[in-house]
């Protein structure tokens, strides 16, 4: 019972954007209502710049405040809400992936002058293969931006998604006058402002109440009234169900920074979505409500003081009660363990927790027992599925420039590898160390981590490949004949499965065409979901080659 309420009362969610759209300041916006943080700026200053690669000092200076945004906390209504954070640099896109299996649902940001933009689509594709319900909300209003039908256009047809907008803006631009709520039928006046926090509401009780000409100009009222009478034609009633279903995504306006629509946007979403769901697993569906605990890993903060290899494991709870102290299984492992330190994560704090529920995200301090993607139960032997490992596009060997530290270089890849920054491979003969990511920033980023943290030199050698795909093949005989023929192409992963790297999508398809009998995985968990080939090779945050 203590439970099934618990249940109800959590929304876990991420915001998600193409960098710049405004996903750090509606999050802000967002906690700032729930008491979640107590100043603006508190969630920006920890948000990782977008621009240079250089940056990535910058990225080592806040990754120990990073933490304590990675999973945002807070009370609004009733409800417990966990807003998951995600990195809106691009070459960190696979870590946005892998925190996209931990929620139950997604706010998508888009600018209203820019519409649609490259990591929008690569995001919304996720979304869509594992029908995660989305509510999109239109920001920047306060600009001169895209005509509102015309973005309507383009979601449908860039993110492949029905849409179905709930408000509906009045004005755009300097003649931006405030947004129309279709439900309520009111109309929420903007007032500019950062600090502006409730917003005014004028009630019309239909729109041609001549109040509404008064206060937002004549034009902008029988504009207004046209859109409206277009968009209650066009439009379908809009049902739950739908949005649910991961089929329809209500859409909103507004302008974070100006902290407006912003309110409309939350409370709306906690009576739209969907409180903790339940999960496949390689075995059977686990729900939330069953009695016995279980959960996955979906992130790892390593090394968070330099001087202590202090690791936190992210855990998301899946179903039952999580209880500090308590002796789990790891399924990886076949071990049982007990965690002791454990932590969530409330208004800026990191704190200790005794006690978790469905939908929560629980830190766990871990000596390095725990991988990404690493389930734990209270005995069954089930794995969760959708965590995806995705296939790297860069590919750089790991040249070690201190002989003497060899040992400390080869820990501090593991460990840096299994926080899920990038992918170690491993090629034979002579350990070849190979790492493979998505992106440049990465290899700047494990190369100063290896010296400052492991105090091992090293420097990286381009390799000239541009896919990695796992392999596997029943007939023994053609297995090795692939084998020894790509021999200097072919490396293991960390669980010692074996993986080809191709120089280029062509050479790729020539070679599947030559071993009709080898078959190649191109992410080692999206396998089975009616995902094509095509439709996975753009989502690795970095673009095709
Ligand atoms: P991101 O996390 O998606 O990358 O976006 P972020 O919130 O950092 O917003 C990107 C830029 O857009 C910021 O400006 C932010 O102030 C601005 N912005 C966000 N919402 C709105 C809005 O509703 N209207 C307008 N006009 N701008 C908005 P910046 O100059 O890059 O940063 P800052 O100097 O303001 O911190």
């Amino acid at each position: 019972m203590e439970n099934e309420q618990s249940i109800q009362q959590r929304r876990t969610f991420a915001v998600i954007s193409h960098p710049d759209a405004g996903k750090t300041t509606l999050t802000e916006k967002l906690l700032l209502f729930g008491g979640g943080i107590r100043t603006a700026g508190a969630v920006k200053s920890n948000k990782i710049k977008k621009t240079a690669t250089s940056d990535f000092m910058e990225i080592e200076k806040q990754r120990g405040i990073s933490v304590a945004t990675a999973v945002m906390t807070f009370e609004y209504d009733g409800k417990l809400i966990n807003i998951l954070d995600t990195p809106g640099h691009k070459d960190f896109a696979e870590d946005t992936y892998r925190t996209l299996s931990a929620v139950d649902s997604v706010i998508l940001v888009i600018d209203c002058v820019k519409g649609v933009e490259e990591q929008t689509e690569k995001l919304m594709q996720v979304c869509r293969m594992r029908k995660t319900p989305v509510i999109v909300f239109v920001n920047k209003l306060d600009r001169d931006g895209r005509p509102p039908f015309e973005l309507m256009d383009e979601l449908e047809n860039k993110l492949g998604i029905t849409v179905r907008p709930l408000t509906w803006p009045v004005g755009m631009g300097r003649g931006f006058k405030g947004v129309y709520n279709l439900h309520e039928s009111n109309v929420y006046l903007f007032q500019p402002g950062k600090t502006v926090v409730e917003e005014h509401r004028l009630l019309v009780d239909n729109l041609s109440d001549p109040q509404l000409d008064q206060e937002v100009t004549k034009t902008a009222a029988d504009q207004l009234r046209e859109d409206i009478s277009l968009i209650e034609g066009v439009y379908d009633e809009f049902a739950r169900e739908d949005y649910l279903s991961g089929d329809i995504a209500p859409v909103f306006f507004g302008s974070a920074l100006n902290n407006f629509g912003v309110r409309e946007l939350l409370e709306t979403f906690l009576n739209l979505s969907p409180p903790p769901r339940s999960r496949e697993t390689d075995l059977r569906t686990v729900d939330p409500g069953e009695t016995a605990f279980s959960g996955f890993v979906f992130k790892i903060h390593a090394n968070l003081d330099p001087r202590h290899r202090d690791r936190i494991a992210f855990l998301r709870v899946c179903s039952g009660v999580f209880e500090r102290g308590k002796s789990y299984h790891h399924v990886r492992r076949n071990k049982d363990i007990r965690f002791s330190t454990t932590y969530s994560f409330m208004a800026e704090r990191k704190n200790a927790v005794d006690r978790a529920y469905p939908g929560d995200v629980v830190g766990l301090y871990d000596r390095g027992d725990m991988v990404i993607g690493d389930t734990v139960t209270e005995g069954e032997r089930h794995n969760f599925q959708g965590i995806p490992n995705f296939s790297p596009t860069i590919f750089k060997e790991v040249v070690n420039a201190d002989p003497l530290r060899t040992k400390q270089l080869e820990k501090g890849l593991k460990q840096l590898t299994e926080e899920g920054v990038a992918q170690l491979f491993i090629q034979q003969p002579g350990r070849r160390q190979i790492i493979g990511a998505v992106g440049e920033l990465q290899f700047e980023v494990i190369q100063y981590r290896l010296r400052e943290e492991y105090g091992a030199a090293s420097s990286m050698k381009s390799l000239p490949y541009a896919r990695a795909c796992w392999f596997t093949c029943d007939d023994r005989e053609a297995r090795e004949t692939f084998r020894r023929f790509r021999e200097h192409q072919i490396a293991e992963d960390k669980h010692g499965r074996p993986v080809y790297f191709a120089e280029s999508e062509w050479m790729l398809s020539s070679i599947m065409r030559d071993n009709p009998k080898v078959t190649f995985h191109f992410t080692s968990e999206l396998e089975g979901t009616g995902v094509t080939r095509e439709s996975l090779a753009g989502i690795g945050g970095s673009s095709r080659r």
